[in-house]
């Protein structure tokens, strides 16, 4: 289901990402650049498929098969179909690539270009609109532009003297005059799908580059008398393209910014310094949470309401409840933290830990794949891995789950009102009952039986807590 629907013509898109962008001086093909935490591609996807087209057509080339990685997890394969462009010979040979596909079929197409990733779906949606009702039947081609305060590197629009479109010359191109337009191409087009590849059969390579230059079909469908139309954009991030990392780090900041306001003005959070903030378009924050400076919260994190997350904290694809304290420096990655827990500060949760209400994790207090359960505490210096910890139970400072032999990982089990005394050593496998308790410096190696008290090194029984009496040694 679409939020636009376009009833007129079969509606594809084709997707340019085959380039691997010299200007951004890099190892990695652009178009895999992160913009807030997710390659660029994926966001020119996901943007792709609200319109609800019939297929996406993705040109690759550069790092072809990581290009496709990157689509598929963000599109799934009934969606989309792979084209390769062997050599990167231009726009218009990247596009041509996709021909015996496309040429024959009657649909309009909708070209992207995989470096232009804050393109919104509105603005699709009002250009295919525009398209299809150019002069009652259509136009054969309609340019999205936008006019820029510095519109070096772009492909310029030059208008005739009515006002109408005439050719785009792009910036090598350009003469010092043609320099001076302020308007400009956003590689952002529609076309009658059948008359872009007949008029690209006519495109030639004879410019400074040596390129077969999409942007020169329009003028050679206006030559053969076809309707050339322009949707003129009036949001400039939104068709700005990345081509060095300049421009990657003023789009990361743009959106960031529209992120933070968002949260701000519509969901109520407070942000005591907006600037210094960090936090993924994908996260959600609720009403009166309070985000001290040098925050970063990424992925698809959601933090709850009334909560508050202080200076030097990271937060990663996890979940946060409400009326939450978050203190200084903490890193917090795919894990779970129930309402009114506190953590921190200097703590560190991963691999899916999860902390049950009110529960509390201190300073220097690592967990890796645990579970704390309702009320218990972890205040100090404690590393607590695949770990399952009932209810109030209380672990002492210094306690490390020995989880690891050198080969393999085990678990360790501790019951409901456990009392795991300071610097205790658990060495897992190992199951510690309900009620039990440790004494400070115990090297736990077997199992504790519940109410039951242990210590020593290694640990041995040392009282039965509930009838009182002095227990074996083991
Ligand atoms: C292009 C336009 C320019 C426009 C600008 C907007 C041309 C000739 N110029 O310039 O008018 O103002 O975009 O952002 O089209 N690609 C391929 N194969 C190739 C070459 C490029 O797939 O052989 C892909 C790239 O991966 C990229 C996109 O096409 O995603 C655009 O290519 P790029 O080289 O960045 O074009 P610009 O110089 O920015
Ligand atoms: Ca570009």
């Amino acid at each position: 289901m679409s939020d636009f629907p376009i009833e007129q013509k079969t509606l594809v898109v084709l997707i340019l990402a085959a380039g691997l962008g010299t200007r951004m001086r890099s190892d990695l093909a652009k178009v895999l650049h992160r913009l807030d935490g997710r390659p660029l591609i994926n966001h020119v996807c996901r943007t792709a498929t609200a319109l609800a087209p019939q297929k996406i057509y993705v040109v690759i080339g550069q790092q072809g098969e990581d290009v496709k990685a990157a689509v598929l997890n963000e599109l799934d394969d009934q969606q989309v179909v792979f084209v390769t462009q062997e050599k990167q010979l231009g726009t218009g040979d990247a596009v041509n690539s996709a021909r015996e596909y496309l040429q024959d079929q009657d649909s309009t197409l909708v070209v992207l270009s995989g470096d232009v990733p804050m393109i919104r779906p509105e603005t699709l949606a009002a250009l295919v609109q525009q398209h299809h009702g150019h002069r009652g039947k259509g136009a054969a081609c309609t340019i999205l532009t936008v006019k820029l305060k510095n519109p070096t590197g772009y492909g310029r629009i030059v208008r005739d003297d009515g006002g109408r479109f005439e050719r785009i010359v792009e910036q090598k191109e350009a003469s010092e005059e043609i320099r001076q337009i302020s308007e400009v191409n956003s590689g952002i087009y529609c076309f009658d799908t059948q008359k872009l590849f007949a008029a690209l059969n006519g495109v030639r390579n004879h410019n400074s580059q040596g390129e077969y230059y999409l942007t020169d079909v329009p003028s050679l469908l206006r030559d053969a008398d076809e309707d050339v139309a322009i949707l003129a954009q009036s949001d400039s991030h939104e068709i700005e393209g990345v081509n060095n990392r300049a421009q990657l780090a003023d789009l990361e900041r743009i959106l960031n910014r529209r992120t933070i306001s968002k949260l701000m003005l519509d969901y109520g959070v407070t942000f005591i310094d907006p600037k210094s903030a960090h936090i993924s378009a994908q996260a959600a924050i609720g009403r009166d949470t309070v985000i001290h400076p040098n925050v970063t919260i990424e992925g698809e994190s959601v933090i709850g309401d009334g909560s508050s997350i202080r200076s030097g904290t990271r937060i990663t694809n996890s979940r946060v409840g409400h009326g939450v304290e978050i203190l200084d420096s903490c890193v917090i990655a795919n894990s779970n933290i129930g309402n009114n827990c506190t953590v921190g500060p200097f703590a560190h949760l991963r691999g899916n830990s999860k902390m049950e209400e009110k529960s509390k994790v201190g300073n220097f207090v690592e967990l890796k794949k645990t579970k704390l359960g309702r009320g218990s505490k972890a205040s100090h210096l404690t590393y607590l891995g695949d770990a399952t910890i009932g209810e109030n139970t209380n672990i002492g400072a210094g306690t490390v789950t020995c989880n690891y032999d050198g080969k393999n990982k085990h678990e360790t089990h501790i019951g409901d009102h456990v009392k795991i005394g300071s610097d205790t050593m658990l060495v897992a496998p190992i199951n510690v009952g309900d009620g039990a308790v440790t004494g400070a410096g115990s090297v736990v190696t077997k199992d504790v039986e519940p109410d039951t008290l242990v210590a020593g090194v290694p640990a041995r029984i040392k009282k039965n807590l509930k009838d009182n009496t002095p227990g074996s040694a083991t």
